[in-house]
């Protein structure tokens, strides 16, 4: 099925299409990042104001994006700017610790229960690496348990079953164990028990099950690319008791999730976990990753007597521009810019539902705060394998990322869309407008859900 425009920086002679001829004799697929939306050719950026984006051609886009759900105060935040700037003129790494590292510490020891200390590293994978190994070092055990469909970055146990397809995913009640890339060990994946999100039976099953092998339960409290669905209490609840009862840890991964509140998602949704990861808005556009929790899980990182039970390093950890820049955005991350994004949120995903009822289409909204998904499904889904798109589905939200884009709107597809804090109303109605629109007009295509 082909697309159905071929103007924008798709035509001849666009300036995408220039650099893409170039990036493809030095790339092997002509980018650097597996996670690039193409159509076929990407859309390349020359920069970013607030709340949108200016492509190389000179077209100026909405950002639903915000590198993947990053810049939560959008494009060229002037306190990050004016941070970062002073900090480079101080210089840009050191080899030894920095005043600027303890504030950004200090910011988020001070938001998020149970996090009594904090460790940064350079980005979300690497941060739920590090507090996989936390819990293996700390319980002496070495499997993981995670959700199916759920990501959590590059490292090889979060990768199974991360892209599982109905063709492969097993049993509802027995998710298989499904390896992510050609040649991933069979070892890794033996030490990976799939669970399915909101589904309290399987979860009581599988940690049973494996509970002399298990150090964690690896937790989005929302994950994302799973649909982005709410945890239900009695899920959250479970997790809590059945990890108890089995000395298993609760690792909430909230990289991405960190953004559904000042006190993060798993305050938000009611869980404790022992260690938690972050990433993204905490490094205010720089790269960044932290691993905290209480003092007694952290203590398998003291160096303070000697070898630590886990001893973690790394060149760029807690660099200076990356904590001067997430400082600068935590802290005007106030309350009332929560409050902004919050209300934001239930506007955008209650015009979208509406206009939903007006055309009567098979779709449904996903989200909370600032996070939101579009699903190709009348019912709204309640875990990955109710999410995964169709070949007809996927066919339709990839041409309603299209229409998106034409009216200048950047909306990421398969991921959450996010607002950012320089949005506005006006932003929202446009991207409610366009949407509503597209359900009026695109019958064509809509009505290819139906069959
Ligand atoms: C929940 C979650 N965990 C981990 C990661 C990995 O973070 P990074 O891309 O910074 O390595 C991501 C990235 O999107 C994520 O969404």
């Amino acid at each position: 099925m082909t697309a159905t425009t071929t103007e924008g920086h798709n035509s001849v002679g666009s300036a995408s299409r220039e650099a893409f001829k170039r990036a493809q004799r030095v790339f092997i697929d002509g980018t650097t990042r597996v996670t690039i939306e193409r159509d076929p050719i990407p859309r390349y950026m020359d920069k970013g104001e607030g709340a949108y984006l200016v492509d190389v051609d000179g077209r100026r886009f909405l950002d639903l994006n915000g590198n993947f759900t990053t810049l939560i105060h959008g494009h060229r935040f002037l306190p990050v700017i004016e941070a970062v700037t002073r900090q480079l003129q101080s210089g840009s790494c050191f080899a030894n610790p920095t005043l600027a590292e303890i504030d950004l510490a200090e910011l988020i020891c001070g938001r998020v229960p149970g996090v009594e200390t904090i460790r940064f590293v350079n980005t979300g994978s690497e941060a739920v690496m590090f507090a996989i190994k936390a819990a293996r070092a700390f319980t002496g055990r070495p499997a993981i348990a995670k959700i199916e469909g759920a990501y959590h970055g590059a490292y090889d146990w979060v990768e199974v079953s991360q892209a599982s397809t109905p063709d492969n995913w097993g049993q509802e009640d027995a998710p298989a164990r499904v390896s992510y890339y050609h040649g991933m060990p069979a070892s890794v994946l033996r030490e990976v028990v799939p669970l399915r999100f909101n589904d309290v039976a399987l979860l009581e099953k599988q940690i049973t099950a494996h509970a002399a092998d298990l150090a964690a339960i690896v937790l989005d409290p929302m994950p994302s690319r799973a649909g982005l669905i709410a945890p239900i209490p009695e899920f959250v609840t479970a997790v809590q008791r059945i990890a108890k009862k089995h000395g298993v840890l609760i690792i909430a991964d909230e990289v991405l999730s960190f953004r559904q509140g000042y006190e993060g998602a798993s305050a938000r949704y009611g869980l404790s976990p022992d260690l938690f990861t972050f990433g993204k808005i905490i490094g205010g556009g720089l790269p960044v990753g932290a691993i905290a929790g209480s003092r007694a899980v952290m203590s398998v990182f003291d160096a303070s007597g000697g070898r630590p039970l886990l001893p973690q390093g790394g060149t760029f950890s807690a660099n200076p521009l990356s904590m001067v820049a997430g400082l600068a955005s935590m802290t005007a991350l106030d309350g009332d810019a929560f409050a902004h994004l919050e209300q934001l949120g239930d506007r955008l995903r209650g015009q979208l539902a509406a206009a939903i009822a007006r055309n009567r289409a098979p779709f449904s909204v996903s989200g909370a705060a600032s996070l939101l998904r579009i699903h190709p499904k009348a019912v709204l889904p309640r875990d990955f394998r109710e999410a995964t798109p169709t070949t007809a589905q996927a066919h339709v939200m990839k041409e309603l990322s299209l229409a998106f884009a034409e009216s200048g709107i950047i909306l990421p597809n398969g991921a959450a869309a996010c607002l950012s804090t320089p949005m506005t109303t006006e932003d929202t109605d446009h991207v409610a407008s366009v949407f509503d629109d597209f359900l009026a007009k695109r019958s064509d295509i809509i009505e290819s859900l139906a069959v």
